[in-house]
């Protein structure tokens, strides 16, 4: 029956950059200045959950986030549509027989629901969109490479169409073919390995991460100088040590990366603070929790905004925990202190 709605449900998890992507050489395709890394949350943690619904009765194309109706005419909303139909088209044409019957004239609502902040610089917009382009893909039976359409929803969303470690390769080719995602190693590569979220605001964050990047690209000496000659040499350590699993060497280059991206922020202009002073004690703190015990046991890592991402190993949680927790006591009064704790224990297995 061609008037009975179609209707799939998929979830994505976030994804947690450890070498950043930050700033764009082409805008409309969404292609990098550098390479990046990532390690993708467990699929019951940070997630965005979305449904895909397509009859013949709709009238045009509708889009909820939230619950909140958005405006479905957003440039990278549209992008990821039209490329979705484009190959759902493409392998109707090759007249692939396992293609199902629907309409690709049919229009779709698409309602997609975050189960943590939105824009709070917790990679909100990664998830969204690798779950948007998961779901209408296989509402129109399309299959394959897809990171390619994420990417170009928001950049760090190709990253989150793989689970584990996960790297985006910036690619040379003008037309970004060759810019896509790709599995470093799976999830279950690092079983012991722990990521806590320490929120120290759940606000929107002041400036986006496309002005902020646009900003940056053009006023930035530090960040051509980290695109070119940091970037590319950290990647192959980055992928050494999540292959042999060195802890101390993937802490020291997740710290040292985050820093870097927060310095190019202070060095765009006008500059992007996105750290706050909660940001930048949680940073003292992890150092010299490391220092106390002499080896590098815990690392923070922060995107656009002020929220501390840490990783650790399963044994060390506890007490890192109980530190946080003693620095930071919950429900202080004070206006603008922490908001909430370690809301989350993502375990990666
Ligand atoms: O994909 P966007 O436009 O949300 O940019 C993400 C940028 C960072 O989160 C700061 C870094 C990254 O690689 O995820």
């Amino acid at each position: 029956n061609m008037d009975k709605p179609k209707i799939v449900t998929c979830t994505a998890p976030v994804n947690i950059a450890v070498i950043k992507y930050w700033g764009k050489r082409n805008e409309e395709l969404i292609l990098p200045i550098n390479s990046s890394l990532s390690v993708t949350l467990h699929q019951d943690q940070l997630k965005t959950t979305t449904t895909v619904a397509t009859s013949r009765s709709f009238q045009e194309d509708r889009i909820w986030l939230n619950g909140k109706e958005e405006d479905i005419t957003h440039p990278r909303l549209q992008s990821c549509l039209r490329e979705i139909r484009r190959l759902a088209r493409k392998r109707r044409n090759d007249g692939d027989p396992s293609l199902d019957s629907t309409g690709l004239s049919h229009k779709v609502h698409i309602c997609s629901v975050n189960n943590f902040p939105t824009a709070a610089g917790l990679a909100s917009s990664a998830a969204g969109f690798a779950c948007l382009v998961y779901t209408l893909a296989r509402v129109f039976g399309v299959e394959g490479e897809l990171s390619g359409i994420a990417r170009q929803g928001s950049g760090s969303a190709c990253r989150s169409m793989y689970g584990g470690f996960v790297q985006w390769i910036m690619g040379e080719k003008e037309d970004g073919k060759d810019s896509l995602a790709q599995q470093v190693e799976p999830q279950t590569h690092w079983p012991e390995l722990r990521i806590l979220v320490v929120v120290a605001s759940a606000e929107r964050k002041p400036v986006g991460s496309t002005s902020g990047m646009q900003t940056s690209v053009q006023t930035s000496c530090l960040l051509k100088h980290r695109a070119q000659s940091v970037v590319p040499e950290r990647m192959v350590e980055m992928i050494d040590a999540v292959r042999r699993k060195d802890f101390p060497a993937f802490a020291e280059l997740t710290m040292k990366d985050s820093n870097q991206f927060h310095a190019t922020c202070l060095d765009t202009y006008p500059p992007i603070f996105y750290l706050s002073s909660v940001s930048h004690q949680v940073i003292s703190l992890v150092h010299r929790y490391n220092k106390h015990y002499g080896e590098t046991r815990v690392a923070y890592t922060f995107d656009a905004g002020p929220n501390a991402v840490i990783f650790t190993l399963e044994q060390h949680v506890p007490e890192f925990v109980q530190a946080v927790q003693h620095f930071f006591p919950p429900d202080t009064n004070g206006e603008d202190f922490i908001k909430g704790l370690p809301v989350s224990h993502a375990a990666l297995s």
